[in-house]
């Protein structure tokens, strides 16, 4: 069985292939968190909950019944009644009190795994993954909770999420309702994230975890450039292949804490869910409350088992575009090409030149509608400014098919500029405070997606401009944090929904563009990579990495979020030099190997290229062809890090028969009198021979000894390597 209650021990035991999770039931009432980690077949483990030491339970010991809540490691932990760790839940009671104390009711084991309402989350059929729920109650408040538990048992995943309801006759109010909670043992872990800024987003972080808490967050609205809804605690000498890692994914695009917390008695508590910051939720009765869900892995092999298992996760169990197993149409974008100093004859040069070389799409960027020449006017006028696009929108459409090219373009629908035919019509549809200065941040306010009448109508807008021509791509921006929270719509008890309401709004507009668009290809992106997170997959296969496009400082970036997303999910862009963002020159040849690894196109102005760089193009057009089913669909391996490093950076895929795999290499930085490198490839099978450039070696000796790296004396050198199981036909094999 998976998922297992003894109702003996009162011990719930979820099995995945390799990891076990056990939660127990303590003096009847409440839920303690017993243990994560790999597989156990014994089922006897409540010793570990230690009840025969002080303050022992609160049924044998109620005068210390507050040491009882502070030491204990339980599953949910919640506001009020001693624990003074970070908890997981606190409500306020409509006379303002702040507690609640759970207690077990009963459970429930289905087959399958429910959908969480208007929320993105982990699918899956009966066959694929399990449930089970528990649920719980506090009589005071006519609180319940549903604590939710899904397997994907082979894919060795965990998801939780959790259901509030008001079973009473008065309203409640949530003030924090965190999604997991995992508390533990310290074994000297490790913390690591993904910090970084705009243009540098996602950069790796490892930190010892000292005492107090140490948290991950964002309240800007999104997801954010800055911080990133991933944590993972590690041992210190985790590598990518060995040592324990605990992972935890919040699938959200909004609010988030992750936070871990080393308390007095060395054990930690780690925790991920809708930051509190600004949050409230009032509960009717009868009501019910949803949190996202959290994705949990344990890894025994080091950072790699567990990036590979979300990517597989994420591939399989998240993403529903029909694009995900699709070579994507590799695109030009002309935002770096001539930002906003366009017209439909620009396009149409870039698009022959770009037809030219075997580019497949045209995507026209921010400044086709309204009067917009410039960032500071403009959105929410969804309309087609002809003095630009002369002709109309469907013309230009129209020529550009006829180059055998598809046709994209920008939106950044949740936006309204002060300068807009909108907002003189609807001021009131801007989220603000009244007698306040409403925040603008790239000289544009947001607009109240928290309201149905807003999200409709900017829905309609963009629709038929989708309808007015044929439009295969959307690249959905959204490019300012949020801030001055206030609705119009929303009572004052109630204005600490509105981040929250605004993302669901956000998600069901989603829903609805590919509900009635199926075809239609949808890049999310956010001013570069501001909400590159798992909820934004569940709605498009691809979102923007980075508006930074040098290929160096990609590295960093690239390496950062392929940590938890598939490469397949990454936009990477090959753009021009001096590079825009950090004005370094690269190769055109290095530049095109780093936008491998992701949706791949370009973003330059392909009419200015000389001879020898388009010639470059179509080289590397033949190589996205001939690689992108390997680099979509297979095993991503990690093999070093310019950024721990100082000099090289290299990855590789293994498709999953282990018959072929595609090395990347870049030498970033020269070094004087050095010998050429070996680098020890992974994923390979020992017992099988390769064959490279016509040399065969054993896949032992290329794991265990490596592969010799050509020597350069330049910086920023990169090459790629075909791996092929000798003895395959070359031709078959790279099908
Ligand atoms: C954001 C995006 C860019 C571009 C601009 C347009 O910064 O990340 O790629 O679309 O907006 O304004």
């Amino acid at each position: 069985m998976k998922i297992v209650f003894n109702e003996k021990n009162k011990v719930f035991l979820i099995h995945t292939d390799h990891t076990t999770y056990g939660i127990a039931v303590v003096d009847d009432k409440y839920l303690a968190h017993l243990y994560y980690g790999k597989r156990l077949e014994d089922a006897d483990i409540r010793y570990l909950l230690r009840e025969d030491e002080a303050p022992f339970v609160p049924s044998k010991n109620k005068r210390e019944k507050g040491s009882f809540h502070d030491s204990t490691f339980m599953e949910y932990p919640e506001t009020g009644m001693g624990d003074y760790r970070e908890s997981a839940l606190c409500i306020r009671s409509e006379e303002g009190y702040r507690a609640s104390e759970l207690a077990y009711e009963n459970y429930e084991i289905i087959n399958g795994k429910p959908e969480l309402s208007g929320l993105p989350a982990t699918w899956g059929c009966e066959s694929d993954c399990m449930t089970l729920k528990i649920y719980a109650g506090d009589k005071v408040l006519g609180l319940q909770i549903i604590l939710m538990y899904s397997i994907f048992e082979g894919l060795d995943v965990i998801t939780r999420s959790v259901i509030v309801k008001n079973r009473g006759d008065r309203p409640f109010y949530l003030e924090k309702v965190l999604s997991a909670c995992l508390d533990m043992d310290d074994r000297n872990f490790e913390v690591t994230g993904l910090f970084g800024s705009w243009a540098r987003e996602r950069h790796v972080q490892r930190m010892p975890v000292g005492y107090g808490r140490q948290n991950i967050a964002s309240f800007r609205g999104v997801s954010s450039h800055q911080e990133h809804p991933f944590i993972a605690l590690n041992t210190p000498e985790t590598t990518q292949d060995t040592g324990e890692v605990y992972a935890m994914n919040f699938i959200y695009s909004g609010n988030f804490i992750a936070q871990v917390e080393k308390n007095q008695f060395d054990s930690l508590r780690m925790l991920v869910g809708i930051h509190p910051e600004g949050f409230t939720w009032k509960l009717n009765p009868g009501e019910i409350f949803t949190a996202p869900e959290v994705v949990l892995i344990y890894s025994d092999e080091g950072f790699g088992k567990m990036t590979r298992t979300f990517h597989n996760l994420y591939r399989i169990h998240l993403i529903r575009s029909p694009y995900l197993h699709k070579k994507r149409p590799i695109l030009i974008n002309n935002w770096e090409a001539t930002y906003f100093d366009f017209d439909e004859e620009k396009l149409l040069d870039i698009a022959k030149d770009a037809a030219v070389l075997g580019i497949e799409m045209i995507v026209m960027d921010d400044g086709w509608f309204g009067k917009r020449n410039l960032d500071d006017s403009s959105l929410g006028d969804w309309y087609v400014n002809e003095e630009k696009i002369r002709g109309g929108l469907n013309n230009l459409v129209e020529e550009v098919k006829k180059l055998g090219m598809k046709f994209g373009i920008w939106i950044e629908p949740e936006m309204i500029s002060p300068d807009s035919e909108l907002y003189k019509a609807h001021p009131d549809w801007a989220i603000q405070i009244p007698g306040r200065d409403t925040t603008q941040s790239r000289a544009q306010y947001v607009l109240d997606f928290s309201r149905e009448e807003v999200v409709d109508s900017i829905y309609e807008m963009i629709a038929s401009v989708l309808r007015s021509a044929d439009i295969s791509y959307v690249k959905w921006d959204m490019n300012r944090q949020l801030a001055t929270m206030g609705s119009f719509a929303l009572e004052s008890d109630r204005q600490g929904e509105l981040c929250h309401r605004y993302m669901l709004g956000v998600y069901r507009m989603q829903e609805r563009l590919i509900t009635d668009f199926p075809y239609l290809l949808l890049e999310n992106c956010s001013g570069g990579g501001a909400r590159f997170d798992a909820g934004m997959l569940y709605y498009s296969p691809q979102i923007w990495c980075s508006d930074d496009t040098d290929a160096i400082e990609r590295l960093a970036i690239q390496e950062g979020t392929a940590l938890v997303y598939p490469v397949s999910t990454m936009g990477t862009h090959v753009s021009i030099c001096p590079n825009h963002t950090v004005g370094r020159t690269t190769p055109f040849e290095t530049r095109g190997h780093v936008a491998l690894l992701g949706t791949f196109g370009y973003e330059l102005d392909i009419t200015k290229l000389s001879v020898e760089e388009k010639k470059i193009v179509k080289k590397q057009i033949q190589e996205y062809h001939k690689y992108n089913k390997l680099i979509r669909e297979g095993d991503y391996y990690r093999l070093a890090s310019y950024r721990e490093n100082g000099y090289y950076d290299s990855w590789m895929i293994v498709d999953k028969d282990k018959k072929k795999a595609l090395i990347f290499y870049v030498h970033v930085r020269a070094r004087a009198n050095g010998k050429s490198r070996f680098m020890r490839l992974k994923g390979l099978d020992g017992n099988k021979k390769y064959v490279t450039d016509g040399t065969e070696y054993s896949g032992a000796a290329l794991m265990q000894a490596g592969l010799r790296m050509p020597s350069v004396q330049a910086d920023y050198k990169s090459c790629l390597i075909e791996l092929l199981e000798a003895e395959d036909d070359e031709n078959m094999a790279w099908s």
